[in-house]
């Protein structure tokens, strides 16, 4: 008996039996035990860069079941006309699975931030001023959405809330192309039921964490009155899943206010947090030297447990942007369901591996005469047939290293989401997590 079955109703739900399940399996672990693992873990994260390396074929071998767009550059090419000509963007793309698309809002910040930057930068010199000026305009907040400026032509555009799901909603028969488009790590109890949906996130005023006072508060409300837009904008709520997404920065306070303003939306899933969190927290760390910067992580953790706490356990709760696998076993740990993230890949072009000892760097001068494979105990198409010193000899050289080594993480990934859900339904959660941590932290550092 198939719960989701009823028509008008969206597909997405999470199964009574896990619920139960997930419910006895939730660990108790203290969050500062959590907080050493994971501190050691954020001193070995690599730069960032760009990434695709993988074709929808060699997606669907790995098991991958849905993966993610962002609604800033569906906006801008190609034109629809042309994809609807090629009969819609998930025939465009070879990708016969789910798609979820963000809204736009955190692209939007990110450049916001990006800009902010370089005017701190600037305002030390003068004749720039008015120029650093007029390009903010062009990455402006407003109660009517977010204006940015266009990569294509340099036009400011205005996003608002119904344009996001407008955007979003043309998905199935779509405007223009994904072109950054990252691995969903989802669990695969999210899909056991398929989900015949895809996902779309609500437009949301995005802030840096940082900042304190009432930009933070009003960015929350914002987010909550920009939700009704979203809702009343959304034409087919039931072929797909509208997220709300919950902000308020690190206040307690805050985000019980926006957790419950949404959980009275009776939205299909929920966002417990986004990313900018967890990346300030890792600039904290190396800005600080590693002194006292797992206060950071600490509160980090402490909003995910606040938020999946408040939220109604039938629903999925979605981490955006995050993230390493240390953070996807602490996450669900605390009640989380979703993630998403480029690290696997993007860590890939760097020559990093993703091992359950933590990470290989295949670029090491050690790794030149080092006939193993990446993970002995790993079953993939790459661990199969190559040794690590092929992989070295082609990363950073050969496009063909950083796509192997993509797809190696991947599966890494995607074996990782599926031992997780398994340990819940088996009641053998505390065990899964306690053999994750041995393995990355043998030395219980
Ligand atoms: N991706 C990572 N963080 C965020 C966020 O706060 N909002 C949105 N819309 N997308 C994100
Ligand atoms: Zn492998």
């Amino acid at each position: 008996s198939c719960s989701c079955s009823s028509t008008n109703t969206p597909s997405l739900f999470v199964p009574d039996s896990l619920i139960y399940a997930r419910r006895h399996a939730r660990l108790e672990f203290q969050i500062s035990d959590l907080l050493l693992a994971c501190y050691n873990h954020a001193n070995i994260v690599t730069i960032q860069g760009t990434i695709k390396g993988l074709t929808t074929s060699q997606l669907e071998d790995i098991g991958c079941q849905i993966i993610l767009g962002n609604t800033y550059h569906l906006a801008l090419r190609p034109s629809s006309e042309l994809i609807d000509e090629l009969g819609g963007l998930h025939k465009f793309m070879n990708w016969p699975r789910a798609l979820l698309t963000d809204s736009g809002g955190f692209q939007m910040a990110i450049m916001r931030v990006s800009i902010l930057s370089f005017k701190s930068f600037f305002d030390d010199h003068e004749v720039f001023g008015s120029f650093m000026v007029s390009l903010l305009h062009l990455a402006d907040i407003t109660e009517k959405g977010v204006t940015f400026q266009s990569p294509v032509d340099g036009n400011p555009m205005l996003l608002t809330p119904e344009e996001s799901i407008q955007i979003q909603i043309k998905t199935l028969y779509p405007k223009c192309f994904l072109f950054n488009i990252s691995c969903m790590c989802i669990p695969p109890r999210l899909l056991q039921n398929r989900i015949g949906a895809d996902i779309i996130m609500a437009l949301d005023d995005v802030v840096k964490t940082t900042i304190t006072g009432p930009r933070i508060e009003e960015a929350m409300y914002r987010t909550l009155r920009w939700i009704d837009r979203c809702i009343a904008a959304h034409k087919r709520p039931n072929e797909q899943n509208l997220f709300g997404i919950v902000q308020g920065g690190l206040d307690p306070v805050l985000r019980n206010i926006c957790v419950r303003g949404l959980v009275d939306r009776n939205l299909p899933g929920y966002v417990v947090l986004s990313q900018q969190l967890l990346v300030e927290s890792h600039a904290y760390h190396y800005a600080i030297g590693g002194l006292a910067g797992g206060e950071d992580k600490d509160s980090f953790w402490r909003v995910v447990a606040q938020c999946t706490a408040a939220l109604p356990e039938d629903k999925p709760r979605y981490v955006m942007g995050v993230g390493y696998p240390l953070d996807i076993v602490v996450c669900s740990a605390l009640g989380a369901d979703m993630y998403d993230c480029v690290y696997p890949t993007r860590t890939a072009r760097f020559g990093t591996a993703l091992v359950p000892e933590g990470l290989l760097k295949l670029k090491h001068n050690a790794m030149a005469d080092d006939v193993r494979p990446i993970d002995a105990t790993c079953t993939c198409m790459v661990c199969k047939n190559y040794t690590r010193a092929y992989i070295h000899s082609l990363v950073t050289k050969d496009a063909m290293g950083s796509q192997l080594l993509s797809y190696h993480n991947l599966f890494y990934m995607m074996k990782l989401s599926r031992d997780l859900h398994l340990s819940i339904i088996q009641g053998q959660f505390p065990e899964f997590v306690c053999g994750f941590l041995q393995k990355m932290f043998p030395k219980g550092d």
